[in-house]
């Protein structure tokens, strides 16, 4: 991509020779040892197809003293690495930029504890997402994050771009719910951050710095987090609205009245909608006939059935009635349930059987979020669709851009007016998939030069050679 075109690979950085190869075989054993093609060229590839490296060599270590050991043999001959998890990452930060080797967690998925009292989880970080879930279903509980990448995206990932997705509105982020870390440096030390206590206020919380680097700074090995109970009773309605001022309303209005029982409170645009229907095969709009001008997904969770779905009908024909909503449907069953969640987390999907896509993940002031998308439009007419949709509930924005291929003018048409425009609206460019490399030299429209300077002193501190994951997250103007 043109992308990594412009950064220049560290000539500081070594060259693999089979001395290396040789080293790591003695530790990880032959199979663990990755040279394969075929396996190569899909971990160097990311989930959007967009940015693709040429790394000869993935690892698959199965303990810390594996990464430990690997680390440190990496920064005494300059070799960078790449951590990845299942690879779902959007901003081209999982995957080799040049020749980076891949340290894959992958085969590190052991749930290593599980408190009952505390709902408190203690786990590797290769775990994946919906297996931790369905471990956790069994014991009474939930995972408190949630997202369409389920089946690949593991925790440790999560955990490494601070992931979002489907139930932050209720459960916040993981910067609340991640409780302890245990990380690799990148000279092979290990911190021990993996405390099991809700409180703990003594000095600096440096697990907080690992939530969210992207694995700039250290690779998460394992994880102590909050699981929140699992509740008996899940309502789910899927909802029309005329305009995009209803669906924000609707959320306020939401909050108030369903209070404790909202989880998740999610939109689409009809042009997402479209998309979803003509791409993924199966689907049908829960709302026929009529087409509307969005779509508001909203999940209520909570101890008692008829309660919950009472208060969630009372709100809905209120809203019915004030003319928020112009027609709704409530999921009579599990499989109802799921086919409007398929919708809604279909999305990226079907953007990419439709081509190319230009992704853009935005903090905004709800109030001024939908004017971005309107804005867009008027500047690409005809060239390009484009699609808005995300979690409303915690000010998110998917702003999508769908062409048949990729083409620089259409992206000379979106940047940088995107990013100023959410600069100037004192918004963040990366609500929540990180910056990778698609937006490591971006970050000035989000973090003022002091800001960046001093995260720049972090990653020379931890990372003084610069092997962990280069070239993302801090402008290449720092050395990244
Ligand atoms: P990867 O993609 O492998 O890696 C992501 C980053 O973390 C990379 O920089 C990598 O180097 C680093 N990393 C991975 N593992 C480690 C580790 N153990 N230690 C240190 N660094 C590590 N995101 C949201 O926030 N909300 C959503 O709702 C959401 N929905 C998605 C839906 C789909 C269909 C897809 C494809 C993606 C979605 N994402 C969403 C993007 C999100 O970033 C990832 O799905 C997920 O958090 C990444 O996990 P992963 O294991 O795939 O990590
Ligand atoms: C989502 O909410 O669907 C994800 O963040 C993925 C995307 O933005 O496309
Ligand atoms: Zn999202």
């Amino acid at each position: 991509t043109s992308l990594s075109s412009v950064v220049q690979r560290n000539s500081s950085f070594s060259r693999l020779n089979s001395d290396d190869i040789d080293f790591f075989r003695s530790i990880l054993g032959e199979k663990n040892v990755v040279q394969d093609e075929d396996r190569l060229l899909d971990a160097n590839t990311d989930w959007l197809r967009k940015f693709r490296g040429s790394s000869k060599l993935l690892l698959q270590p199965r303990s810390t003293e594996e990464v430990s050991q690997i680390l440190k043999y990496c920064s005494s001959r300059d070799l960078p690495v790449v951590p990845q998890g299942g690879n779902t990452g959007l901003v081209g930060g999982s995957v080799p930029v040049f020749d980076e080797v891949i340290i894959n967690l992958g085969l590190m998925n052991g749930i290593i504890s599980f408190d009952k009292v505390s709902g408190i989880l203690v786990c590797e970080a290769g775990g994946i997402l919906e297996n931790l879930s369905s471990f956790l279903d069994n014991q009474g509980f939930i995972m408190p994050l949630d997202l369409g990448a389920k089946g690949s995206c593991q925790i440790g990932g999560n955990v490494s771009t601070n992931a979002g997705g489907l139930r932050l509105v209720r459960y916040g982020s993981l910067h609340g719910s991640v409780l302890g870390l245990e990380v690799v440096l990148a000279d092979g030390s290990v911190l021990d951050m993996l405390g099991t206590l809700r409180k703990d206020n003594t000095g600096y919380d440096l697990k907080h710095l690992f939530i969210g680097s992207e694995g700039t700074l250290g690779i998460i090995t394992k994880i102590s987090i909050l699981t929140p109970p699992k509740l008996p009773a899940t309502n789910v309605a899927f909802l029309g609205c005329k305009d995009y001022s209803s669906c924000q309303e609707l959320l306020v209005d939401a909050k108030r009245k369903l209070g404790e029982i909202l989880s998740a409170f999610e939109f689409l645009d009809n042009m997402s909608m479209d998309l979803v229907l003509n791409h993924l095969e199966g689907t049908r709009n829960p709302l026929p006939p009529t087409m509307h001008n969005f779509y508001v997904l909203i999940e209520t969770t909570g101890t008692d059935e008829s309660y919950d779905k009472e208060k969630l009908e009372a709100f809905l024909l209120r809203s019915m009635e004030g003319g928020l909503i112009s027609d709704g449907v409530l999921a009579q069953d599990i499989n109802q349930i799921s086919s409007f969640w398929q919708i809604r987390e279909g999305i990226p999907e079907a953007l990419m059987k439709a081509g190319a896509v230009y992704k853009y993940d935005l903090s905004l002031p709800v109030e001024k979020m939908y004017d971005l998308v309107e804005a867009m439009r008027t500047r690409l007419g005809n060239s390009a669709k484009v699609i808005g949709y995300g979690h409303l509930g915690d000010g998110n924005l998917h702003l999508n851009i769908s062409t048949p291929q990729y083409d620089d003018a259409v992206l000379a048409q979106i940047e940088p007016f995107v990013y100023e425009w959410t600069s100037n609206h004192r918004g963040s460019i990366s609500a929540e998939h990180g910056l990778g490399l698609m937006k490591a030299n971006k970050i000035f429209y989000s973090k003022s030069p002091e800001i960046v300077q001093i995260m720049g002193s972090i990653k020379k501190l931890l990372d003084p050679r610069g092997i962990l994951n280069p070239y993302k997250v801090l402008p290449h103007s720092l050395g990244s």
